[in-house]
């Protein structure tokens, strides 16, 4: 008798998970109610591109058709020291994204971020010169995008060039190249594989100074000959903001100025903000984790609700301005990046799957917003 009432908990606890994915199986993909011309991607650690998470990779094999690796592909990983190139998990990457038939992001061949401290060194051991920038750059590019050239079918080339309120952001490869480093990126690029899809990647381009900065310097580069494909806003967003207008004003723009809106890296944030949380030191972040942190036990039923509105709300933004992708930054929960940042160590719910890879409320929001305007496709 004993055993037996420890044991029902478990049969429920396995019937009730066998049921929940007999229902997800039935559950259409996200990928055949998209409407023509809009793909669904995800991005990818390495547990998924190792093969170390066959749950999450049912997911992604069942409804995403683009997909982005979340680091293999940067600097750091893929060009740790001049002349050595760790390709294994990039290919890795590739070739799941091959596996499964769908359209491969590289992510990213320059950004002033996870770039390894040689890259910006100087060869004499003093300032970093043009001519050696460039060098690097060049070889960096035509190393990588040339390996995948015809695999992987568009490239991030620069990411996050500008600040705020729109001028070039101070980086060590705008002080040693020049205001010109943007154009000679993509022109390498370009050289490297003539054939792949060519972007502008940043965030906050629903900031009007920010994203005009933006247009300007794709329609600079396109003024100058070369072919830029689209222009890509991360959106890392919160429940409550930015305001849907201004995401509604920003892709309307793009369009304007006759550029292709991608969103790149689509997650919500759905702890309460402080203001200081991107620049506080230490102990600051530690007081605004401890009055932030408030769902570390799970994501109440309102909340779950709200987050799937604004899921909803962003979709239908999405396909009035007919964006060409709209990339997940994650595949479920347990994936983010942001239980811990920009305050480590909090748990944060901004995906469409749990941490368990269930269906949240998000999911279905997205869903049924796909279908009203796509409906199902083989
Ligand atoms: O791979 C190392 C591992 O060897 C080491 O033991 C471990 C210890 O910290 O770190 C591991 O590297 C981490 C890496 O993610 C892989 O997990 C880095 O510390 C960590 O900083 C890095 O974070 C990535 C972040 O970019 C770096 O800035 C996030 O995963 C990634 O989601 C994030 O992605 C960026 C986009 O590229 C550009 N847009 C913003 C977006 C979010 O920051």
């Amino acid at each position: 008798m004993a055993r037996s009432s420890t044991l029902l908990p478990v049969a429920v606890a396995l019937l009730g998970a066998v049921a929940a994915a007999a229902a997800a199986a039935e559950t259409p993909a996200l990928k055949s109610v998209a409407p023509p011309g809009l793909r669904i991607g995800v991005a990818l650690g390495r547990k998924h591109s190792d093969g170390k998470d066959p749950a999450g990779l049912a997911l992604v094999a069942r409804h995403f058709n683009q997909v982005t690796p979340e680091n293999v592909l940067k600097w750091g990983p893929v060009h740790p020291e001049p002349g050595r190139f760790d390709f294994g998990p990039a290919d890795r990457f590739v070739a799941l994204g091959e596996r499964h038939g769908m359209f491969v992001v590289g992510h990213v061949l320059l950004w002033h971020q996870q770039t390894p401290a040689w890259v910006f060194a100087g060869t004499d051991g003093g300032k970093l010169d043009r001519e050696t920038a460039l060098a690097r750059l060049r070889s960096h590019i035509q190393a990588v995008a040339g390996r995948y050239k015809g695999r992987i079918g568009g490239w991030d080339v620069v990411n996050e060039a500008l600040e705020e309120d729109g001028t070039l952001r101070k980086t060590p490869w705008l002080e040693a190249i020049g205001e010109d480093y943007v154009e000679r990126a993509f022109a390498f690029a370009r050289e490297a594989d003539p054939a792949a899809e060519l972007y502008y990647n940043d965030y906050n381009l629903w900031k009007p100074a920010k994203r005009d900065a933006a247009i300007r310097l794709v329609r600079g580069l396109e003024a100058k000959g070369l072919r830029v494909d689209g222009i890509g806003e991360q959106a890392h967003w919160g429940v409550d903001d930015p305001p849907l207008a201004d995401i509604d004003a920003a892709l309307g723009a793009m369009r304007a100025a006759g550029l292709v809106p991608h969103i790149t890296e689509l997650d919500i944030d759905v702890l309460p903000r402080d203001p200081d949380m991107w620049g506080a030191d230490l102990s600051r972040k530690q007081q605004i984790r401890a009055a932030t942190n408030v769902y570390p036990d799970g994501l109440p039923p309102a909340m779950q609700e709200k987050l799937a509105r604004r899921y909803a709300d962003v979709f239908r933004l999405f396909l009035k301005h007919g964006v060409a992708r709209v990339t997940l930054w994650g595949v479920t929960d347990a994936d983010s990046w942001l239980h811990d940042f920009p305050i480590p160590g909090r748990v944060n719910y901004p995906l469409l799957w749990d941490k368990d890879g269930r269906e949240k409320p998000a999911f279905d929001a997205v869903l049924e917003v796909l279908r009203e305007h796509g409906g199902s496709r083989p």
